[in-house]
């Protein structure tokens, strides 16, 4: 155990959990909200809004420059949040540790830097599951120098091509991506296999951790890969806030995507010297309150027995393909052997934007549509599908409303 769930106890209750979420208790249309929508963002328990509140109400001031106590005060938790990220996901060092707005921005920081690396020879390898942000950003990049995106396909159940992952490694990959956990379909990748494959034939690798950060552990160190980037708000933390953990010695050298204040050393009116991470990468005012929020987003949740979250969840997960396989009408989109969080599907009776208006009326969330992940809803051949998505703090009732809701949805579009 991690000294950080020592300290919170470690214990894991539905109904203790839920009393945590103000939200979890509004009603929509005078219908108890069913939150199924966890995959596009987590809701966020009392201690995280007290910690964004907290900061702007007794210490709100800029970080690391100012002269006075607030300035003091506010650096001190802002680093002290880089701290308990370093230690949630077992970094080498916090300077390894850099801020971002979130996941796609995260990706975006270390395309700009490889696009910069790469060369017409060069290939980067995804996989045909991947969320747009995994895709488009090294789409573009790989376009900028006449560089070749290779995607590597998946099988029909929406599990990754082992074989053919493989098979498509070779000494022209320069970096590998791939989600640990699918946004759409809840498939989860092995990816310390993965990166060990891509290490083989020496390629930098990148794991978007968006989906995977909050249902489970991650050690980055035991991984060995490069690159881990997750969003907050997806880990029970405020929007706005993110994070892109890479290898410091490669961090180090990494070429800088933006400029300006914090970032610099030393500067003339010719020429200006990079300073040391984790600021060389974070220029400008960064997201204070969202950092400290972060922080206590994860002590919140490491201080969980994440064996038993993860417990709970395999049960929603599997209560909820049960009665899918078992609705007459209904098809389950995604049947990997290893999945966690998601229930995507069609059904014949209608469109999924339907199916989703038609549940929100009933007080239950999902989300519709292809997920940001066009490509993969064309692979398999659907324009989009109803996506169920659960936390930790759903409950086995909440998957038998869906069902029953769905039931009704069934007869309204008959
Ligand atoms: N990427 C988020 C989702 O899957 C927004 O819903």
């Amino acid at each position: 155990m991690s000294s950080l769930a020592k300290q919170a106890g470690a214990v894991f209750d539905v109904g203790a959990i839920r009393q945590q979420f103000p939200i979890l208790s509004r009603q929509i249309d005078g219908k108890p909200l069913v939150y199924l929508d966890n995959a596009a963002t987590t809701q966020k328990p009392q201690c995280v809004i007290d910690a964004l509140v907290d900061y702007y109400a007794t210490c709100n001031a800029n970080v690391h420059r100012g002269a006075h106590q607030l300035a003091d005060e506010a650096t001190r938790r802002y680093e002290g949040a880089r701290d308990t990220v370093a230690e949630f996901i077992n970094a080498n060092s916090r300077n390894e540790v850099i801020w971002t707005s979130g996941t796609t921005e995260s990706i975006n920081i270390v395309a700009k830097g490889l696009a910069q690396l790469l060369s017409s020879d060069d290939e980067v390898l995804v996989t045909e599951m991947e969320h747009h942000a995994n895709l488009v950003t090294w789409q573009q990049a790989c376009k900028q120098v006449g560089a070749k995106l290779v995607v590597a396909p998946i099988k029909e159940t929406g599990e990754l091509d082992l074989e053919q992952f493989s098979a498509l490694l070779n000494s022209r990959t320069k970096l590998v991506a791939f989600p640990h956990i699918s946004n759409a379909l809840g498939t989860v990748n092995p990816i310390a296999e993965l990166t060990a494959q891509a290490k083989a034939v020496d390629a930098w690798v990148l794991i978007d951790g968006a989906q995977g950060i909050a249902h489970g552990s991650v050690d980055v160190q035991a991984l060995a890969c490069d690159f881990y980037v997750f969003s907050g708000h997806k880990l029970f933390g405020p929007t706005g806030i993110g994070v892109l953990w890479g290898r410091q010695d490669l961090l180090a050298e990494w070429p800088v995507w933006q400029t300006g204040g914090e970032m610099i050393s030393e500067v003339t009116y010719q020429d200006a010297v990079w300073n040391v991470l984790p600021y060389r990468m974070e220029a400008g005012t960064p997201d204070i309150s969202g950092a400290i929020a972060l922080a206590a987003a994860i002590r919140w949740f490491a201080g969980l027995d994440i064996q038993a979250v993860q417990v709970h969840e395999a049960a929603l997960l599997e209560a909820a393909t049960r009665q899918a396989e078992a609705f007459d009408g209904l098809t389950i989109v995604g049947t990997a052997a290893d999945k966690v969080g998601v229930l995507s599907f069609v059904m014949d009776a209608g469109h999924p934007a339907d199916i989703g208006f038609l549940l929100d009326r009933q007080g239950i969330a999902i989300r519709t549509g292809h997920h940001c992940a066009e490509p993969l809803m064309d692979r398999l051949g659907v324009p989009g599908t109803a996506r169920a998505s659960f936390s930790l703090y759903n409950t086995l009732e909440e998957v038998d409303a869906l069902f029953a809701a769905l039931s009704k949805v069934k007869t309204m579009l008959a």
